[in-house]
């Protein structure tokens, strides 16, 4: 197997390729003055089995770009397969038509994945369970809930609870109660105004405990966590602490969490978060060893 790493995450394919007792193979990808950019697979890879770690992150269409490129050349220099490694799935937020003449936009990324040539897709924690459904290749669904449970363990929780931030999130609450002895759970109800982006938070069913875990698959701008915190702090929690896969933290989102009534925020390495993004509330779970195992299966 050789392992190849985008631009995107390089500190994850390094961890994911040590796991693996590999070193990273070698790819040039230049930037033209125009911003196009060339792609060459340096390490000769006829009859391989390559991997290519990419995350769709800021900015997801440069970086799914490169990734289809990279697939393209592994292919076009006689590799065996290609599974893309994909830990943030950009764009899976707009899966389908929310309004009238809306783009499918998950859709044509996976078509253009597939049109490049990847055999397979690995990816994690995934915002709805119909995405699967895009895909006409094998899709290996992982998740870090079993990482979070692991971490929620070793904090002190006496009258503890669960919290999905919104009603979408009820299944994986559900499926990380069930880790954790049937601890209870509880539900926010969260409105967002489609064409604002605007998010309010209502009201909470279920009981609220003292220390409140709240999941969720990722934390863009913040404001979702922000609300909830805000609003569980009212109802009487004590400690709330934060979980959510993938930290793709747009504009003032690090500022926004660290400044909330949050105590800890819980993200993994999905994606990769710039220094000036880190805040000191802020910690990194990694998936490298998860996505290493699944690649030796
Ligand atoms: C939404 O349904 C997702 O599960 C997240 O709750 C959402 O994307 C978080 O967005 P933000 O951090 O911008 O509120």
């Amino acid at each position: 197997m050789k392992i190849f790493s985008g631009s995107s995450n390089k500190p994850l394919a390094q961890k994911i390729a040590k796991a693996l007792k590999i070193r990273l193979s070698k790819l040039e990808i230049h930037i033209f003055p125009d911003g196009e950019k060339r792609v060459r697979v340096i390490d000769k890879v006829v009859d391989e089995d390559c991997v290519v770690v990419q995350s769709a992150s800021t900015f997801a269409d440069i970086n799914y770009m490169e990734l289809f490129f990279i697939v393209d050349g592994l292919k076009r220099s006689g590799a065996k397969s290609v599974t893309a490694v994909i830990p943030y799935l950009g764009y899976q937020r707009q899966d389908h038509v929310f309004r009238e003449g809306e783009a499918v936009s998950l859709e044509v990324v996976i078509k253009t994945l597939e049109a490049a040539g990847a055999d397979k897709v690995i990816t994690f924690d995934l915002h709805s369970i119909k995405i699967p459904e895009f895909f006409k290749i094998p899709l290996i669904h992982l998740s870090a809930l079993e990482l979070f449970a692991e971490k929620i363990k070793k904090i002190d929780g006496t009258d503890a609870f669960l919290v999905s931030p919104d009603m979408g999130g009820i299944r994986r609450i559900k499926v990380l109660s069930e880790m954790l002895n049937n601890m209870p759970y509880a539900t926010i109800e969260k409105n967002r105004d489609l064409k604002s982006g605007k998010i309010e938070v209502s009201e909470i069913h279920g009981r609220v405990g003292k220390v409140a875990f709240v999941v969720d698959d990722m934390i863009s701008t913040g404001n979702t966590i922000a609300a909830g915190a805000k609003l569980l702090k009212k109802k009487g929690a004590d400690d709330i602490f934060v979980f959510a896969t993938h930290p793709v933290f747009s504009g003032n989102a690090s500022k926004i969490l660290q400044e909330s009534s949050v105590k800890k925020v819980f993200v993994t390495d999905t994606i990769e978060i710039p220094e000036e993004k880190q805040f000191p509330k802020l910690e990194v779970l990694s998936v490298a060893e998860i996505i290493a195992k699944s690649l030796s299966s």
